[in-house]
């Protein structure tokens, strides 16, 4: 059975995350959705939220499931027994800032990182603009599911 993982932020879990993962879901047997922490970000929502919508959006999916992860990706892969990284991509500018991270991963361990083209509808889709367009009080419903509109409001209130 190949096990991949689909690690990132999801900060907050958006329609293009889900596209991604059901992409993913066609491609390997097993697909664990790992939530972690990205040094170079402070998050909006904390990692148990991040945690919590992106499991409630991938419920869905009979063979995702959803983590936490602290510490190294490729670590947390070899103890799931993974043995590809998926990351979505939905232009150049993704690849440019992938393709490091799947050099260094591979560098690493030798994990194989595997890139799968989003939907372009979605090509805009995009968890920082989702936190921008909030911030000034835009409408972030065609970008996310349900419940996060509201976790992603309140974490915009309390961040003021
Ligand atoms: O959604 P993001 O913020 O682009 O995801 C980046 C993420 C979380 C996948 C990356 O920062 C990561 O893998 N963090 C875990 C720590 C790690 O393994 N760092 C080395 C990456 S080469």
């Amino acid at each position: 059975m190949t096990i991949a993982v689909l690690p990132g932020s999801f900060d907050p879990v958006t329609v293009g995350h889900i596209d991604i993962a059901t992409r993913a879901a066609t491609l390997f047997e097993h697909v664990i959705v790992a939530v972690a922490h990205n040094s170079a970000k402070t998050p909006l929502l904390d990692g148990e939220t991040r945690l919590a919508l992106a499991s409630a959006a991938l419920e869905p999916l009979t063979n995702v499931t959803v983590e936490a992860t602290s510490g190294l990706l490729v670590d947390f892969c070899r103890d799931r027994g993974a043995t590809v990284i998926v990351k979505g991509l939905r232009g150049g500018a993704d690849y440019d800032y992938e393709r490091p991270m799947a050099l260094m991963n591979r560098s690493l361990t030798g994990i194989e990182t595997v890139f799968v083209t989003g939907d372009p509808a979605l090509a805009h889709v995009a968890s920082s603009l989702v936190r921008d367009v909030a911030r000034h009080g835009g409408d972030i419903s065609p970008y996310v599911p349900d419940a996060v509109v509201a976790a992603v409001a309140e974490a915009t209130h309390r961040a003021r």
